[in-house]
């Protein structure tokens, strides 16, 4: 049997509910056909335009924050075409992709920072919002500042109010660029860190100006790279660390040698979870380069692009893949490693939340359903704000050539209000598991157990038709002497609540 131990001693930290935070992109149908929808009759709409099926199920996993307009998309975009009339409003290229339902490279603009901002304030999320530093200016980057956080003293405050939005959207992430070393502009470190450097000295200044609403908070975020030579290069080259607040990476998994969306054998399958522990280095490779420059030592890592990236998901398909059950089980290991650095990771934003790539929601032209990754986020929102717990796993191990091997049960754990909650992962292709859970004693008496995919293969997928399958069943668990023993179907999630 599998051996989980939860130890209070020493705790992590307190998971920031960021960690569970989201991503959209003028990207395929992510904006246009899946969340914004205008006047389309085919589908319910609230907030002017959005599509009220999505809007609903995303609100089922409460966003905490979705980051906004890109993407390689950000580099392009300037914010002021997105705002005022929309049929005044230009149509414009979009440079990186294809989108909407007719599949079209353009920019129509008609979701732009008031829909957003709308949107955000439907899921209660915070803002995040990437500038444009490959093709924008500072002047530009200003103007957005004091668009959504300035008072109406201001020329762009005012015009937020003529708007239609007299108080100030209060922004607080702003992330300089996106990809920059790519996409954003291929600059090379040094060149981004004196981009980066100015654009968020002029910004920073907002921070002591009285035309700023008292709510806003500025935090600011320098774009790296998974490669953390080039981080680091950025950083040394920066040498204004007090200009930083988070450092951001992107992580995608997937490729070849994990087989296609739905389509892999057991080799394959298992090669994707080697890759979550590969995504966890990066992260910790990351974090050391920042740790390293003590003046840096309190920047956050903000992961603000991650998940699964299948080999078909390409720009003629606006990178659409099937989301199977194994993509669910990855999810859910990407963030039982997110909750074991809660201490560094102050953000992560899965890419995309609606029909690209690893998504929550797909939709067709009159509905809306949920992937079974939208499942493991619902199943994992019992840990935010929780403090993150030590958690230790005595499982068997499936060998991979060439990469991190990979344990076949993962898990992660947290406290919060007196109790403790326990995400297990079992990985194992095709054989159930049990396995016990011990807790400092005295801290469980009972337990609940909720269980993801108990009865699905890990290459079933989402379609319009699976709307209830993924959700949820209860089992039953008789915890003794402190002790919990729990079933794990073979390619699950569970979710163990212990209580005193
Ligand atoms: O999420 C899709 C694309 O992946 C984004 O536009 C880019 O930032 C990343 O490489």
């Amino acid at each position: 049997m599998d051996e989980i131990t939860v130890s209070t001693a020493d705790p992590i930290g307190t998971i920031s509910p960021l960690l569970y935070g989201h991503f959209i992109e003028h990207l395929g149908r992510c904006i246009y056909g899946g969340l914004w929808v205008g006047d389309d009759e085919d589908v319910d709409t609230v907030g002017g335009g959005l599509r009220e099926d999505t809007v609903a199920l995303l609100r089922e996993v409460s966003p905490p924050v979705l980051r906004w307009p890109g993407g390689c998309f950000a580099d392009t975009y300037h914010w002021e075409d997105g705002v005022g009339p929309r049929e005044q409003r230009p149509r414009r290229p979009n440079h990186f992709w294809n989108q909407g339902r007719e599949s079209v490279p353009e920019e129509s603009n008609a979701f732009g920072t008031e829909e957003y901002m709308r949107l955000c304030r439907l899921l209660d999320a915070e803002p995040f919002l990437t500038v444009n530093v490959g093709t924008g200016s500072r002047e530009e980057a200003l103007n957005w500042v004091e668009y959504c956080n300035a008072d109406t003293d201001t020329v762009y405050g005012r015009e937020r109010a003529s708007n239609g939005r007299e108080r100030p959207h209060g922004v607080t992430f702003w992330e300089f660029g996106n990809e920059p070393w790519g996409c954003g502009g291929r600059f090379d470190s040094a060149g981004y860190a004196a981009e980066y450097r100015t654009y968020a000295h002029f910004v920073d200044a907002y921070r002591a100006t009285d035309f700023m609403d008292e709510s806003s908070d500025l935090e600011l975020v320098a774009s790296g790279h998974s490669d953390p030579d080039w981080t680091g290069a950025f950083v040394d080259a920066l040498d204004h660390h007090r200009l930083v607040d988070h450092v951001s990476i992107h992580r995608f998994i997937g490729g070849v040698e994990c087989g296609s969306d739905a389509d892999f054998d057991r080799e394959e399958y298992y090669r994707l979870f080697s890759q979550v522990a590969e995504l966890a280095n990066d992260v910790d490779r990351t974090a050391a380069t920042v740790e390293n420059r003590g003046s840096m030592a309190d920047v956050g890592i903000v992961l603000s692009e991650w998940g699964i990236w299948h080999p078909l998901a390409k720009h003629h398909n606006s990178l659409e893949q099937e989301n199977t059950v194994r993509d669910a089980l990855a999810a859910a290991s990407v963030l039982n490693e997110l909750n074991e650095r809660a201490d560094v990771v102050t953000m992560a934003n899965l890419a995309q939340a609606v029909n690209v790539l690893q998504c929550l929601v797909q939709t067709d032209e009159r509905t809306a359903w949920p992937t079974p990754t939208f499942r493991v986020f619902e199943l994992y929102e019992a840990h935010r704000g929780n403090v993150a717990l030590r958690t230790r796993v005595e499982t068997d191990v499936r060998e991979i050539p060439d990469g991190p091997d990979v344990p076949l049960v993962a898990a992660s754990s947290s406290r919060g209000d007196g109790l403790t909650y326990v995400t297990v992962v079992n990985r194992s292709y095709g054989d159930e598991r049990a396995v016990r859970i011990d807790a400092p004693s005295g801290s469980i008496s009972r337990a609940s157990v909720e269980v993801l995919f108990a009865d699905q293969p890990p290459d079933v997928h989402s379609s319009p038709g699976t709307r209830g399958t993924f959700a949820p069943a209860g089992r039953p668990v008789d915890p003794e002497s402190g002790v919990a023993t729990v079933e794990l179907p073979a390619s699950s999630v569970v979710g163990v609540t212990l209580r005193p």
